[in-house]
Formats: C-alpha cells, structure tokens, sequence
C-alpha cells in the first residue's frame, strides 16, 4: 500500500447499514476536511492526467466527482466537464442510463462542452458495481469525446466495477475488500 493510500484509508469513514441495511457507506467527509491528504489526492490525480499526456478535459460524476474532479481540472489548467444526474441540465443534453439493482439511472452532460477528439480524464470518488463509470465514459465517447483513462480515490474490489470498463486506463489510490 501507498504512503498515500494508508493516509486515504484512515481518513475514510465506513458507516454501516447506510443509506439501506446491509450497505458499508464510505465517507470520504474526513478526508475532504484535511487539507494535506486531499492536496496530495488532487496532485495523485494531476499526475495520472500529466502521465496521460495531452488531457484536454476532467469529468467528473455528480456530487462526489465534482468535489475530487473539479479541483484537478483546475490544477492542470484545463475545462471541467460535470456529468450530472438526470434532469439538472438545461438542453441540449445527451444522456446514458444504466441499471440499479432496483430500476435504472441516468446520467447526463452538454455535448457542446466536448470538442470533437478531446481528451478526457474521468474523476470520481469510488468504484462500485462501476455503472456510473461506464455510462459516463460511453457517454463521453458518443458526445465526441476519447476518455484517456478513469481516476478513482477507492475501489470495492468485492464488486465488478473494474470488469465495467473495457480496455480503458484506471488508476485507483486504495482498493478495498
Ligand atoms: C456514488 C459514487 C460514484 C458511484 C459509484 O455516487 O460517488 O459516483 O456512486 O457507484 P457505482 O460504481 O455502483 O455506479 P452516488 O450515486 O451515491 O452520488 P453522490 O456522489 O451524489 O453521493
């Protein structure tokens, strides 16, 4: 394990039977309220997008992606693309739905923001059963865009969020049994 990831696991809080029973809730809350380890998660994430070479663009899930994502966009000095839940956008959207245990989500973006060919790095905070992930990387590809690779701070390697995303590029801080 990482010097970083050991920080990261500390300061990541497991909740239990939350939001629903059964459910180990990971709040990542402590580790966004200290400011070296989110620093240094932030510099992990330019880093995967500076050995990536020539990315153009950070996306970034809707809530939790944009608090890891945006900050790294920023970081590099390049655009912030924040691919929304369903219905927060103003058109022209496009959209990817994937299913839930119980019913479907879905995923939304401006394709106007994605110039053709652009580079993107996906940014998140965990990798679960890795739909969100997969939507939003083929998302990307039909607005235009090339995903360059996906950037997690966690991955539930209990669940088969890896095995989601084809041949792409993932890069995880701490992976989590
Ligand atoms: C969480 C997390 C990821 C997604 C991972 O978001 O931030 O975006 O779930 O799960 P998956 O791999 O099974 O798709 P959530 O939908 O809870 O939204 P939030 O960030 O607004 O809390």
């Amino acid at each position: 394990m990482t010097d970083l990831a050991r920080r990261c696991a500390e300061l990541i809080r497991d909740v239990p039977d939350y939001p629903a029973a059964g459910v180990m809730f990971k709040d990542i809350t402590p580790l966004l309220a200290d400011g070296p380890t989110f620093g240094a998660v932030v510099e992990h994430f330019a880093d995967v997008a500076r050995r990536a070479g020539g990315v153009d663009l950070v996306a970034g899930m809707e809530a939790r992606g944009f608090i890891m994502g945006a900050p790294v966009a920023s970081a590099l000095g390049i655009g912030f693309v924040p691919v929304r839940k369903a219905g927060k956008l103003p058109g022209p959207i496009m959209g990817a739905s994937y299913d839930l245990e119980y019913g479907s989500a879905t995923v939304e973006v401006h394709p106007a923001t994605i110039e053709p060919g652009a580079r993107v790095l996906v940014v998140d905070d965990v990798l679960a059963t890795g739909g969100t992930a997969a939507a939003t990387s083929s998302l990307i590809e039909r607005a235009g865009g090339v995903v360059v690779g996906l950037a997690f701070l966690l991955e539930l390697t209990f669940l088969p969020g890896r095995s989601m995303l084809g041949t792409r590029s993932l890069d995880v801080i701490l992976s989590v049994d």
